[in-house]
């Protein structure tokens, strides 16, 4: 019988739990035993219960939970051969050589790194004794499928990645709420949202908020923005507008590299305007909750593809990514879209943006 492992691994995103549930499901249906690996890589290295079977009803009344019922960590130990070592014994312990991962950019990095050292580790194992050469060369290769989670939709291919749209819900509901408050008191609100390097939630939430300005890391403000953000805000109060946001992504920075955080927003409309805005940093809320509808149905393709991916896949296998585009579910080569995210990273990093907003295709 084939066996898969299944994992969640680095920040938790609603939806993670419809897409566990369809890997779990399809794979049963396709007559191969899904595993649990419970908290990302760290129940891989630990192993012993860390490794669990799962069955039809294990992931029962999961579909609308926000997070991950599997669990998920940033695992420092599996970084370590050492770590690596252990995670191998004890997944081929229980016959898996297949692994659904579910994560961002850096566990999928991971990952390949993982399945790259597969065959050393393996033999570093069976020369500490610790495996059998037969189950060493019954398992030559590690075949791994990925899926993107992460509220962020920062992997390129990907139109959508797990979360984001409950994310941009979240966002969108406390931005409702605090306009009713900004309206009464005619004030200005900063708000700071999460995406680490990538302006997505940030943009998006301000397009579909109907918010003033938007500062973002992949489109740093030139020199003077300060003035041209309070003058956008003043129009808007002559216009008869109560309420102003501004929104801010948490990896905004100025051209220099700086980082722009809320309370400099703030400080910045203080000191030209004289009025006192409110800063609300909304956090770990994003990434709470229920997952939207669409990302319910979207991790329900996406798990049902990778299942399949996972059972049908040979040794000679490259991985891949199961991820949305235009609307239909496809098959992308894992390393080139994880090259090509970590290129507009450090495109953005370099502070080349016009560079880096070409390779994205935009103008
Ligand atoms: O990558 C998802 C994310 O929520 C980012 O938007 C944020 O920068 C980061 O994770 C927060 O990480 P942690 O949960 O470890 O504080």
């Amino acid at each position: 019988k084939v066996r898969i492992g299944v994992l969640t691994s680095g920040g938790d995103a609603q939806g993670m739990n419809a897409a566990v549930r369809a890997v779990v499901r399809a794979s049963l249906r396709m007559g191969a035993q899904p595993y649990a690996v419970m908290e990302g890589w760290a129940g891989a290295v630990a192993g012993g219960d860390g490794i669990r079977p799962l069955e039809w009803d294990s992931v029962s009344a999961v579909l609308h939970r926000g997070g991950t019922v599997i669990g998920t960590a940033r695992s420092d130990e599996f970084r370590t051969w050492e770590g690596q070592m252990d995670a191998a014994e004890h997944l081929l312990a229980h016959g898996i050589d297949r692994l659904v991962v579910i994560g961002g950019d850096g566990s999928l990095t991971g990952t390949d790194e993982f399945r790259t050292n597969w065959p050393r580790l393996l033999a570093d194992l069976v020369a500490a004794g610790r495996l059998g050469q037969e189950v060493a060369d019954a398992h030559p290769t590690l075949m791994v499928t990925g899926i993107v989670g992460s509220i962020d939709n920062d992997l390129v291919g990907a139109d959508m990645t797990i979360g984001t749209d409950s994310a941009l819900h979240r966002i969108l509901d406390a931005i409702d709420d605090i306009s009713s408050t900004a309206a009464s008191h005619q004030r200005t609100f900063i708000v700071e949202v999460m995406g680490r390097h990538c302006g997505y939630l940030a943009l998006m939430s301000a397009v579909a908020g109907g918010c003033d300005y938007v500062l973002i890391p992949e489109m740093p403000p030139a020199e003077g923005w300060e003035d041209d953000m309070c003058l956008k805000l003043a129009k808007g109060r002559e216009a008869g507008r109560r309420e102003s946001m501004v929104i801010v992504a948490e990896g905004a920075t100025d051209r220099d590299g700086n980082r722009i955080t809320a309370d400099d927003v703030s400080r910045a409309i203080e000191e030209r305007t004289g009025e006192t805005p409110r800063v609300t940093i909304l956090g770990h809320v994003q990434r709470g909750g229920q997952p939207s509808a669409y990302d319910r149905w979207m991790s329900t393709l996406l798990g049902c593809a990778a299942a399949r991916e996972a059972v049908l896949a040979t040794p000679e296998s490259e991985p891949v990514i199961i991820a949305e585009h235009h609307n239909r579910i496809h098959r992308l080569p894992m390393m080139e879209q994880v090259a090509a995210t970590r290129a507009i990273k450090d495109l953005v990093n370099s502070r080349d943006y016009e560079a880096a907003v070409r390779s994205r295709g935009g103008s």
